[in-house]
């Protein structure tokens, strides 16, 4: 979705303001601007499209201020067009603002202010914004920021500036995040963190409701009006993490970085040998799980995926009843939550407006929260009792595949975590997985090393195809959800994840001549099933692709190709069968010249409702 950057300092602006948006280009965007203040006067300038579009639109112009701010913008309210992207400035120009979110009472807002002759020429929420800090304004920007924020509804980060008062940028946050950091030739701010790096050694996260006022020399953080000491923290992240590393696509990159990924979500949680995972941090102790009766899990997309295989797994090794529920539902269905119901929200970037909504709905109704998320001080971390990192690393292609990954590894983790402290399992058992738990990462490795070229030619197999299905039994079923998910959104191949019994109560009217099923066969215990099920699309002429553990040879007679995958145990299979599935997705978009990591239509973090 929308991405800010800004700075203040004591070198020129533009340069970094253009290369944080690129950092900022995999959130998704359709057009993007930049206002740097130059002698007096505000520049502006705004292109609809890639912002090499933008570049070409500024190149050969002399912008040399060092101050300003910039935006990539995702169309929510009117289209994506030169003039309503942003920054945008008041009527007479000399108030220019960057908004992520969306202001819901705009068209109050704008009536009222045209009522008192302000001219607007957008389609958008956000111009409201310069105009209503223009009413406000008597010689102090902050003052009048603080005047103009009490009149809105909505979310928003946003940041301002005024050739009235040159020198200062002001920003504020509800409900979307915007980071402050420090650096060596001023100060900087941003929508996220890959912005900042290579510029900031130390930033803040700004909470809700936090304004910020940056000059060259300072950042002062208030909170109701008030000075506030903020928590600063290093900027570790090497500019690397933000770059290809040799790779074609960030997609490959993150795909490749698993095996490091995953261990980095075990490192200090697990050990060789010990019966026990180390979670010593949660709030959720003996007494609390003692008292739950339900676990509640929600989020959206790949997350909500990951859930699925929660249910499954803590149903088996728990024996609690687990719901899973879609974030943008599950507020507004009146769900069954109270002090007995543990809700586990996941999120990758930790700022998904309807996770985070949903997750005020369970916490309003006494649920004990608890967020697995891959961004540290994320909102989502910061409103839960309880957070597990899952130390995925910095993803920026649009397609989660890392971080759901080790979603996966935390939801076992608390899994094991929960069994041992409640007795669930005997420890010996709940060392048997963990000890292969810890071996996994290594596997994963196998995956991506041993016939990467039998991978891509499925992938490549598929992208012949206009619609594709896979399908599965239990544990597998879920994952073949999300392989399904992985292949509609970057290759744009229609396809459907079938739990396999299903497929003859309506799906197999489907399945033609040479159509893709992709069949997981891992679950042993209902592996006879399973190839019944895989025998009833081969009768229909489907092309059967099939991922078996090695050792297993019954999918052979009724596949077109079988892969072999390192053996685990059924319940941690997912781990391993998913790999497969986002390469084939990988393989399949490239093959067809679509956009891999930037896939259309989509952002990488949703942060409006
Ligand atoms: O940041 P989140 O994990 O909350 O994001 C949720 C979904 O938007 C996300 O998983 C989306 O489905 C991905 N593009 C899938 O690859």
């Amino acid at each position: 979705m929308c991405g800010i950057a800004g700075c203040i300092g004591t070198e020129a602006a533009l340069p970094f303001l253009i290369n944080g948006l690129k950092k900022l280009e995999y959130r998704g965007y359709d057009s993007a601007g930049i206002a740097v203040y130059d002698n007096g006067n505000i520049i502006v300038r705004r292109k609809v499209g890639k912002i090499s579009e933008l570049e070409k639109a500024i190149a050969g112009e002399t912008i040399n201020g060092t101050y300003g701010i910039a935006h990539t913008r995702w169309a929510t309210h009117g289209a994506p067009s030169d003039r309503n992207s942003h920054p945008h400035r008041n009527d007479d120009g000399h108030f220019a603002v960057v908004h992520n979110g969306i202001i819901e009472n705009y068209l109050d807002l704008k009536k009222e202010l045209m009522e008192k002759g302000h001219v607007f020429s957008s389609e958008t929420d956000t111009e409201v914004l310069p105009n209503l800090l223009a009413d406000c304004y008597e010689g102090d920007l902050l003052q009048a920021v603080w005047k103009a924020e009490k009149r809105l509804r909505g979310s928003y980060a946003a940041v301002f500036m005024t050739e009235k008062e040159p020198g200062v940028l002001v920003a504020i946050r509800k409900d979307s995040p915007l980071i402050v950091g420090y650096g060596k030739n001023g100060n900087y701010l941003a929508s996220d963190i890959p912005a900042l790096i290579g510029y900031v050694d130390q930033y803040i996260v700004l909470k809700n409701d936090e304004s910020a006022v940056l000059t060259k020399d300072s950042i002062t953080v208030y909170q109701n009006g008030e000075k506030v000491e903020p928590e600063v923290l290093p900027l570790t992240m090497d500019i690397a993490a933000a770059e290809k590393g040799g790779y074609d696509h960030f997609m490959l990159k993150e795909i490749h970085e698993q095996p490091r990924a995953l261990r980095d979500c075990l490192s200090g949680r697990i050990t060789p040998n010990e019966p026990m995972v180390n979670l010593g941090e949660l709030k959720l102790d003996r007494e609390k799980m003692a008292s739950i009766n339900k676990i509640m899990m929600v989020a959206c997309g790949t997350a909500y995926h990951a859930c699925f295989v929660g249910k499954y797994i803590y149903e088996k090794i728990l024996r609690i009843p687990v719901e899973v529920d879609i974030a943008s539902e599950f507020r507004y269905r009146d769900p069954i939550v109270d002090e007995h119901t543990l809700t586990i929200v996941v999120s990758q970037s930790g700022e998904t407006a309807d996770t985070l909504a949903a997750l005020a709905e369970a916490k309003k109704k006494g649920s004990h929260i608890l967020a697995i998320t891959n961004v540290w001080e994320s909102s989502i971390a910061r409103e839960a009792d309880d957070v597990i990192y899952t130390r995925a690393g910095l993803e920026i292609a649009v397609a989660s595949t890392k971080a759901y990954s080790t979603q996966l590894l935390s939801i076992y983790l608390l899994g094991f975590y929960m069994a041992e402290i409640c007795g669930k399992m005997e420890r010996n058992e709940i060392k048997q997985y963990l000890d292969e738990l810890y071996r996994l990462p290594e596997k994963v490795q196998e995956i991506l090393d041993r016939d990467p070229d039998a991978i891509k030619v499925l992938g490549e197999t598929v992208a012949e195809s206009e619609n594709a299905f896979f399908i599965g039994r239990g544990l597998d079923y879920v994952v073949a959800l999300e392989g399904a998910l992985k292949l509609k959104e970057i290759s744009y191949i229609h396809a459907e994840a079938y739990a396999a019994g299903e497929l003859k109560h309506g799906t197999l009217a489907l399945i033609v001549d040479q159509v893709p099923v992709i069949c997981l066969c891992t679950q042993r215990d209902v592996e006879e099933k399973m190839i019944s099920n895989m025998v009833e699309v081969k009768t229909r002429d489907a092309k059967v692709l099939t991922f078996v553990f090695e050792g297993d040879n019954h999918g052979e007679k009724v596949s077109d190709t079988v892969i072999k995958l390192p053996n685990t145990y059924d319940l941690l299979s997912p781990i391993l069968t998913v790999i497969p599935l986002q390469l084939i997705a990988y393989y399949a978009s490239v093959k067809r010249g679509a956009d891999v990591d930037q896939p259309r239509n989509l952002a990488k973090s949703v942060t409006v409702e």
